[in-house]
């Protein structure tokens, strides 16, 4: 059985597709089967797959899209053999599929932007993975260390009880820089440290 992460927030631009991505092909890397279902109806992540083919260093992870509120009776039969399995969320309208891909997977990963004015759906995500009974684990994306959105950040997703993670994504042009690219530098770095976090927190 495949270990399977729904990277969601019902929040746009928070991280869940290049946080998809990181996961999956640091797996991959590592030698694992890891498929990215790409739940999102814009297909972002099927998108940045056909790019980073195009560039000439396609993603090791197989992406494919599915975006239907079938999702959890569909997740097997699509991603035979995996190890790992990331889910790509949809984006914050869709809620009937955020829920089905609650609900396909074993951990909820919610990326948390660390600036106090982009966490205020961060509780609405926490309800849906409550009422579904999956764990979430929440990492913070954007991160400036020693800024005041930091601080305040740390001090929201506290009182609204978020299990924070300790890895952590920095806010930096050289990120946004490889979107449509095989992850390397701080991405790469960012999908090693997350797939090792979650795989001990979660499913170890
Ligand atoms: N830490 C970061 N630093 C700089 N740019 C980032 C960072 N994280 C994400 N981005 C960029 O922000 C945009 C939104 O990220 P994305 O993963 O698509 O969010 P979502 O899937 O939640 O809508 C993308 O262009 C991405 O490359
Ligand atoms: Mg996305």
């Amino acid at each position: 059985m495949a270990f399977t992460v729904a990277v969601i927030v019902l929040k746009g631009g928070a991280g869940k597709t290049l946080s998809s991505i990181a996961l999956t092909e640091a797996a991959a890397e590592s030698g694992a089967a890891a498929t990215l279902v790409d739940s999102d109806p814009m297909g972002g992540a099927v998108r940045q797959a056909e790019l980073a083919r195009e560039s000439g260093r396609p993603l090791r992870a197989t992406v494919l899209g599915l975006s239907t509120p079938d999702l959890p009776k569909r997740i097997g039969s699509i991603t035979p053999g995996a190890d790992l399995v990331a889910i790509d969320g949809p984006p914050p309208g869709a809620l009937k599929i955020a829920k089905a891909a609650i609900e396909s997977a074993d951990v909820v990963l919610m990326p948390c932007p660390a600036r106090p004015g982009d966490l205020d759906r961060v509780p609405a995500t926490l309800k849906m993975a409550d009422e579904a009974g999956v764990p979430v684990f929440g990492v913070f994306n954007f991160y400036k260390t020693g800024t005041n959105n930091a601080a305040a950040a740390e001090d929201l997703v506290m009182a609204y009880g978020v299990t924070m993670l300790e890895t952590k994504l920095i806010d930096s042009t050289k990120v946004a820089e490889n979107y449509g690219l095989r992850p390397r530098g701080p991405v790469a770095r960012y999908g090693r440290e997350l797939l090792d976090e979650l795989t001990r927190k979660a499913a170890g």
